[in-house]
C-alpha cells in the first residue's frame, strides 16, 4: 500500500452489537472507499465471554480466545479492539496488556477512560502507539476528533451535551405519552396488557421497556438512568476540550429517575424541554462538571433532540458555537466510529490520546456548583391548605430569590384530587426563578422542610437558555 497504509491484524475483544457490528461492516461490507482499497486491515482474532452463543455472524475465520488478554498478548495481534466495557477487570487488563506491548489500542470504553485514562494514556505514548476512543463518546458523532484536532486552534471555555441517548429516548418518549397519550394507551391496550396503572411511573417503566425492547438501553441501565454513563462522557470530553486532567469524581452526577410525567408538562407549557444535560465550564472560579436534568428552551439548539440522538454544543473563542447532533447509540453508529479508529491507526496516525502529552494536562481545582448563577425550575409538594403559597414565596424571599412564576397545578397524574373539590391534599407547586445562586434555593428548600411545608423531597432542575 504506498500511501503510508499498514497491514493491521487485529483482535476483537467482546462481541456484543457494536463489536458483531463492526465485523459485518470491517468483513462483509467494506462500505466506505477506505475500506473497499485497503486489502491488509482484518481482524484475526476474536474473544467473548460466550462462544457458545449465536450471533449471527461467522466467527469460524478467526482464531477464539477465552482470555482477551492472552490475546492482546499474542505475536500476531497489532491492534486490539476493545469492546467489553467496564472500569476494572478483563477490559482494563486487556488495555493494559496490549499497551504495555507495544500494540495499538481502539476502544469504545467510556468507564474505562474516565477512571484510567492519564495511565493508558501515558503508557500508549511512551510506546508510541495509538490509544483511540472516538466510539466512547456520543456513538457515531465525532466529537472526539472535533474537539482534539478539528478545534485545536480555540479555546474552548463550555461543552454541554445530550450525551446519553437512552435517557433522551425515555423523556422523548415519555413526552410523546404525554402528548399523544390516547395513541400510546391504546396501543399498550392492543397488546392485552390492560394491568398497568396510568400515570408517571408507566410513562417512566414504559419507556425504559422500549429502549431495552430497541436495544439502545445497556443491560443494566442504571448507569445510564442515574447520569453515570453521561458523567464519563462528560470527563472525557472536559480533559479534550480544556486540557485538563480528567475529574470523573468531580461530575456533579443526578439521573432522570426523578423527572414526572408533570415536570415534562409544565417544561412544555413554559416554552422549555427537560433533557439529561451534561456540562463542562471552565472558569477563573475553576472546573465546574455537572450532568443533570436541566431545563432547554423548546427551540433552541438542544430542545429539538429527540430519540436516542445525541448532541453536543461547543463554545469556543473562535467559532463561537457549534452544534453536533446525531446517532448517539446502536450497534452500526458506534462501530463507525470504531472503523474511524481502526483507519487512522492503519494510515499510522498516532496522536496524543488527550491531545497532548498526558503530564501537560492541567489540574484544574473543581468549582462548586452550589455557587452557579442562574434560573432554576423547583416542583414542590406542599398541603394544599391555606396561606401555604404565602409561605413558600416568603422563604424564597429571605434568600432575596425573586419569582419569574409560580403555578400550583393539579397533579391529573397523581389521582390525588379529592372528590368533594375540599383542600389539604398533597398539591405540586412550581416555581420559576429569575437568576439566582444553587445555594440560595437550596438554603429557601431547607428552610421549606423545617417548616414541615413540603411532603416529599423537592426537584430542583437548573434552566440553561440554550
Ligand atoms: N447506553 C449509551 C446510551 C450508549 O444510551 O447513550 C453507550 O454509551
Amino acid at each position: 500500500m504506498g500511501d503510508g497504509t499498514k497491514t493491521l491484524r487485529i483482535g476483537l475483544a467482546g462481541l456484543g452489537t457494536v463489536g458483531v457490528s463492526v465485523i459485518k461492516s470491517l468483513v462483509q461490507n467494506k462500505n466506505g472507499p477506505f475500506f473497499m482499497d485497503c486489502q491488509g486491515v482484518g481482524v484475526v482474532a476474536v474473544s467473548a465471554r460466550n462462544r457458545a452463543r449465536d450471533r449471527g455472524v461467522d466467527l469460524s475465520p478467526y482464531r477464539w480466545y477465552d482470555d482477551p488478554a492472552a490475546m492482546a498478548a499474542a505475536d500476531d495481534i497489532d491492534c486490539v479492539v476493545e469492546l467489553i466495557g467496564g472500569a476494572e477487570g478483563a477490559a482494563f487488563d486487556t488495555v493494559r496488556t496490549a499497551l504495555a506491548q507495544g500494540k495499538h489500542v481502539v476502544t469504545a470504553n467510556k468507564a474505562l477512560l474516565a477512571t484510567h485514562g492519564l495511565e493508558l494514556a501515558e503508557t500508549a505514548e511512551q510506546r508510541g502507539v495509538a490509544l483511540a476512543f472516538e466510539a466512547a463518546v456520543a456513538g457515531g458523532i465525532p466529537v472526539i476528533k472535533t474537539l482534539r484536532e478539528a478545534l485545536v486552534g480555540n479555546r474552548v471555555t463550555k461543552v454541554a451535551g445530550i450525551l446519553n441517548g437512552t435517557c433522551n429516548f425515555i423523556l422523548t418518549t415519555m413526552e410523546s405519552y404525554h402528548f399523544n397519550g390516547g395513541e400510546r394507551r391504546a396501543r399498550s391496550a392492543a397488546a392485552g396488557d390492560n394491568s398497568r396503572p396510568e400515570g408517571d411511573n408507566f410513562a417512566f417503566t414504559e419507556s425504559l421497556a422500549e429502549a431495552q425492547r430497541l436495544g439502545y438501553a445497556e443491560a443494566d441501565p442504571t448507569s445510564d438512568i442515574e447520569g453515570f454513563d453521561s458523567a464519563y462522557k462528560l470527563a472525557i470530553l472536559s480533559s479534550l476540550a480544556f486540557g485538563t486532567v480528567i475529574d470523573f469524581d468531580g461530575v456533579h452526577t443526578e439521573g432522570i429517575s426523578r423527572v414526572s410525567l408533570f415536570d415534562l408538562k409544565m417544561a412544555d407549557e413554559l416554552g422549555f424541554r427537560i433533557k439529561l444535560l451534561g456540562v463542562a465550564e471552565l472558569s477563573d472560579e475553576g472546573l465546574e462538571q455537572r450532568v443533570q436534568p436541566t431545563m432547554v428552551l423548546k427551540n433552541g439548539a438542544l430542545g429539538g433532540v429527540s430519540g436516542v440522538t445525541n448532541a453536543l454544543k461547543i463554545t469556543a473563542d473562535m467559532i463561537g458555537e457549534l452544534t453536533l447532533v446525531g446517532p448517539g447509540a446502536g450497534g452500526a453508529a458506534t462501530a463507525s466510529a470504531v472503523l474511524s479508529d481502526i483507519a487512522d491507526v492503519a494510515k499510522g496516525r498516532v496522536v496524543r490520546p488527550f491531545g497532548i502529552a498526558g503530564r501537560s494536562l492541567k489540574r484544574a481545582p473543581r468549582r462548586k456548583s452550589s455557587v452557579h448563577t442562574g434560573g432554576f425550575y423547583i416542583r414542590v409538594r406542599v398541603f394544599d391548605r391555606p396561606g401555604v403559597a404565602a409561605q413558600v414565596t416568603r422563604r424564597m424571599a429571605e434568600q432575596g430569590i425573586s419569582l419569574e412564576s409560580i403555578l400550583q397545578k393539579r397533579d391529573e397524574t397523581a389521582a390525588r384530587i379529592d372528590p368533594a373539590g375540599r383542600s389539604g391534599a398533597p398539591v405540586p407547586v412550581v416555581l420559576i426563578t429569575y437568576a439566582t445562586t444553587e445555594d440560595a434555593v437550596r438554603t429557601a428548600l431547607e428552610r421549606m422542610q423545617n417548616d414541615e411545608l413540603l411532603t416529599e423531597q423537592p426537584l430542583l432542575v437548573r434552566i440553561e437558555r440554550t
